[in-house]
């Protein structure tokens, strides 16, 4: 052997080091899955930190069996019928003595912590399982921007809508002021034999925009799937698979001539069909 060998000994202890430092990846690994958790749960930081944790146990887990524990066929000889008490007496003692490839160096110890690790990390999302303090998300999805009441009704562009603008011959888009982004939250207005009505603008059936009105019937048509809804009749639908009506928005006009809703829908906008139990 050279001088500069390391030897079996000196290359053992350089694997132990490795495999340590794969196991050590593996719990930094499942630790950063549980920080990206915390933070929000980033799914591209999620998928990184559990892939960083697995391959680090893959890695430390094929170092260990292809190079520290035995390798190639054995052959024991031995009675067809030998004691099985004895046989379990003779594997625990090798098994738990200092030359046992299992005991090596510390290495199961640090094997149970990177399993350990991840199994604690799996933990964490188990959080998204339980409600704690959230909102319902049956509530949640009930109520819209609408609900604070009061919010003057304005066209997608901003321009806040006055009763005197509302014709019966179209419909008139709106979303609640500030709010213009909410997808829940669309509504149009027209006159109806005289006075202002809002309705939402999402199909019952599958939450399309209902935007194709007939003045001389006060028909509504959806254009996915051919719902109808009547505005003289609370908007009911009569025909296609709408099977609610679109849930009306209750408005007042204030001191400005402004539009004003009053509070939320009054059912659920959209497809609705979460709410049915
Ligand atoms: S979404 Fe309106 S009919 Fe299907």
């Amino acid at each position: 052997m050279s001088g500069d060998d390391p030897g079996p000994m000196g290359g053992e202890r350089g694997l132990v080091r490795g495999i340590k430092i794969a196991f050590g990846v593996t719990v930094l690994g499942a630790a950063g899955f549980a920080v990206a958790y915390g933070l929000g749960g980033n799914t591209q930081l999620l998928g990184l930190g559990l892939g960083v944790a697995f391959a680090g146990l893959a890695a430390g887990l094929f170092l260990w069996g292809r190079h520290l524990l035995p390798s190639g066929g054995f052959v024991e000889q031995r009675p067809p019928l030998s004691a099985p008490t004895r046989q379990r007496q003779l594997l625990a003692e090798a098994a738990g003595g200092p030359q046992s490839p299992i005991h090596r160096r510390g290495l199961v110890g640090m094997l149970v912590l990177a399993a350990g690790s991840i199994a604690v990390a799996a933990l964490f999302p188990l959080r998204s399982l339980l409600s704690f303090r959230r909102p319902d998300p049956v509530t949640q999805l009930r109520h819209t921007a609408w609900q604070t009441g009061g919010l003057r009704l304005v066209t997608p562009d901003g321009v806040p809508v006055r009763a005197a603008d509302v014709t019966a011959e179209n419909i008139q888009i709106v979303v609640p002021e500030g709010h213009a982004r909410d997808g829940d939250a669309p509504a149009f207005v027209v006159r109806i034999d005289g006075n202002p009505v809002a309705y939402s603008l999402l199909c019952t059936h599958a939450g399309c925009p209902v935007a194709l009105y007939e003045q001389s019937t006060g028909h509504l048509l959806c254009p996915c799937h051919q719902s109808a809804f009547n505005l003289k009749a609370g908007a009911k639908p009569i025909a296609g698979p709408a099977a609610r009506p679109l849930p009306g928005l209750p408005i007042e006009v204030d001191e400005q001539g402004y539009l004003r809703a009053t509070g939320d829908f009054t059912g659920p906008p959209g497809a609705g069909f979460w709410s049915r139990t």
